[in-house]
């Protein structure tokens, strides 16, 4: 894919372990000689980075939360993402809208059609009319959350999402699921309850398998 921008998205409930991969990862996409854009989300710019502070710590409903999520991705998407896979990067980024349906629509309830409608309107693609960008790849870091929460026991303060109760994230993990159901040859999932090598492993052989390092 030389020349071409790529863009893989990194999922998991709060504890998976993605983080450690995604930073190894691109250090792999460096030595092969690629351009790497690491990011996150909510964040990535310093409007984006001001509304994960406000999501991630004040109270608000479910419908603000969704928005609030959408409105750092616009920014995100137009300031970094596609300016960086126009140049022909390799964009990684922890998280992105599949966080939105996992957290939202399936640890909040919140509605499902509503987040399509809004993903189809903020990742809108307007060269490439009833598109909208989506990644070329998504890893899910899936484990169990009471096995997540055993990792993430006392690593620190925990934010509003990090501090719900397990069935939140059984409804999270649930709302990956689902997603994966509806992109199928989009997902990869990964069984993150391995030793962190083994979970490397799996990471190295879906970037592989698809041709990009
Ligand atoms: P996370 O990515 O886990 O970062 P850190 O490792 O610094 O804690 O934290 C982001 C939190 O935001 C996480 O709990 C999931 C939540 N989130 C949503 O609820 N919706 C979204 O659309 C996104 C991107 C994240």
């Amino acid at each position: 894919m030389a020349g071409q921008g790529l863009f893989l998205s990194f999922e998991g409930i709060d504890g998976a372990g993605k983080s450690t991969h995604i930073e190894a990862l691109a250090e792999r996409f460096r030595a092969a000689g690629r351009t790497v854009v690491l990011t996150r989300e909510p964040g990535g710019t310093p409007l984006a980075e001001k509304i994960r502070a406000l999501a991630l710590h004040e109270s608000m409903d479910a419908l603000t939360e969704a928005l609030l999520m959408f409105a750092a991705r616009r920014d995100h998407l137009q300031q970094v993402i596609e300016p960086a896979l126009a140049r022909g990067n390799a964009v990684l980024c922890d998280r992105f809208t599949d966080a939105t349906f996992a957290y939202q629509g399936g640890g909040r309830g919140f509605d499902w059609q509503l987040l399509s409608d809004l993903e189809r309107m903020v990742q809108h693609l307007p060269a490439m009319p009833g598109q909208f960008r989506q990644p070329d790849m998504t890893l899910w870091f899936d484990l169990p959350p009471a096995t997540a929460a055993v990792r993430l026991a006392g690593a620190r303060l925990p934010d509003r999402f990090e501090s719900q109760p397990a069935a939140f994230f059984e409804a999270v993990r649930a709302g990956y699921a689902r997603r994966m159901a509806e992109s199928p040859a989009r997902f990869v999932r990964l069984d993150a309850d391995q030793t962190k090598e083994d979970v490397w492993q799996a990471v190295i052989q879906a970037v592989q398998g698809r041709g990009w390092l």
